[in-house]
């Protein structure tokens, strides 16, 4: 008997800066949308690790407004894993201004949670290469949170 194939894929999700205080409600249509949460961590990026992490849009115009919008507070970062999961996760979150996704993809998790181009609620890995890449920088422990003397460390 053959035994059918499931391709199982990971993918980096964010939940942005306007859209943490929604994360327990994202997080509950990811799990009921197939993924599985592999990984998760609360960061707060300092400028520097934002304009890394967006680095492949050095240049443009919104740059220096991205970066500065994903620096101004604190991030959730999750793994998320299923089949065709790229694909899949960028299709739920939908297109990347919110006001075009509210027009086109009313369902999606941009146009119910989001509130322009900038403050877009979810970022989701665009290729398998760039899903790898951006796993990485968040979970290999090049991300370091200083933490203040007197401060216990937080449970992420
Ligand atoms: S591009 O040029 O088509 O590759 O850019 P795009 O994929 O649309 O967006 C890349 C990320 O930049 C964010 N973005 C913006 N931020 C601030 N202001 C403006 N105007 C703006 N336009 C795009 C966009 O949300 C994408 O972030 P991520 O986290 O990848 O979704």
């Amino acid at each position: 008997m053959e035994v059918p194939q499931i391709y199982v894929e990971k993918t980096l999700a964010i939940i942005k800066p306007d859209a943490i205080h929604k994360c327990d409600e994202i997080e509950d249509i990811i799990l009921r949308s197939g993924f599985c949460i592999l990984q998760k961590r609360r960061v707060h990026l300092t400028p520097e690790q934002a304009s890394d992490f967006y680095a492949e849009h050095y240049g443009k115009l919104f740059f220096p407004s991205l970066v500065a919008y994903m620096s101004s507070g604190p991030i959730i970062v999750l793994v998320l894993s299923r089949d065709n999961a790229i694909s899949y996760w960028r299709e739920l979150v939908g297109p990347t201004n919110t006001l075009k996704a509210r027009e086109t993809h009313p369902d999606s998790l941009r146009a119910i949670y989001g509130t322009d181009d900038q403050r877009n609620a979810l970022h989701g890995s665009d290729s398998f290469s760039n899903a790898a890449r951006e796993i990485r920088f968040f979970f290999s422990d090049s991300i370091v949170e200083p933490v203040a003397v007197g401060q216990a460390a937080k449970d992420y």
